[in-house]
């Protein structure tokens, strides 16, 4: 018998990421909403042909499915993987993109853009869903996602991801997603390798970076080259 699905753990202890992303959204996000993801994902491919199946390779069977079970497998499968990326996208340590990231970056615009195009897609995904950076023919890109689907689930490598489920956001700052993206108007910061999202942020330290993943060549969002430093795990 193939043993249950496992909450991943996660990177960074749950009040890291305060003030911008409380202790306390992280212990509903992950401990309850992440976590009964996994549960139900458990339960609901028991006894199927995906029951020892890998994590993505459920994700990309049922992505296009139009059977009722298999969709659900999907949202809760896709679901898991996307918080895994997500809790990695996110860091309390700040670093530099370098190498081929560095350029890529360069040639989408410089940091900015992609700050701004991230904070842009999440803000305009209508109802639930995902902002990401994705790397295509080694080009950076940005795109959005509804409900639980993700660029890996169409052969397309994801960089990093922001999720912009009111669940994410909505214990910190209510209704106001593009608070919690840009941080404009809140003593918090959310940024990317030191740089905020939006304008207006108060100096000071930087409580929560996100980390670049660079595309590593291999299998679309396979273990991705973390840049700066973070705990090997
Ligand atoms: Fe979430």
């Amino acid at each position: 018998m193939t043993a249950p699905f496992k909450l991943s753990p996660l990177p960074y202890a749950e009040d890291a990421l305060a003030p911008t992303i409380s202790a306390k959204t992280i212990s509903f996000h992950y401990g309850k909403h992440h976590a009964a993801y996994v549960k139900t994902l458990g339960e609901i491919v028991a006894g199927t042909k995906f029951a020892d199946m890998k994590l993505e390779e459920i994700v990309r069977a049922t992505a296009t499915s139009e059977d009722a079970k298999e969709k659900k497998i999907f949202n809760n499968a896709g679901q898991v993987w996307n918080h895994d990326f997500y809790w990695r996208s996110l860091t309390p340590k700040q670093s530099k993109p370098s190498g081929k990231l560095k350029a890529a970056i360069e040639e989408f615009g410089g940091e900015d853009k992609v700050i701004e195009g991230l904070a842009k897609a999440g803000a305009e995904q209508f109802g639930s869903g995902w902002a990401w950076l994705i790397s295509k023919n080694g080009k950076l890109a940005i795109e959005k996602t509804p409900n639980a689907v993700n660029p890996m689930s169409k052969g397309v490598n994801a960089l990093l991801t922001v999720d912009v489920w009111e669940h994410a956001y909505y214990l910190d700052y209510q209704n106001a997603r593009p608070k919690y993206l840009s941080g404009a108007q809140e003593p918090a910061e959310l940024g990317l390798r030191g740089r905020e999202f939006g304008p207006g942020i108060p100096s000071g330290p930087r409580r929560c970076v996100i980390l670049l993943r660079v595309q590593n060549g291999g299998e679309p969002s396979a273990p991705a080259v973390f840049l700066g430093d973070r705990d090997s795990s």
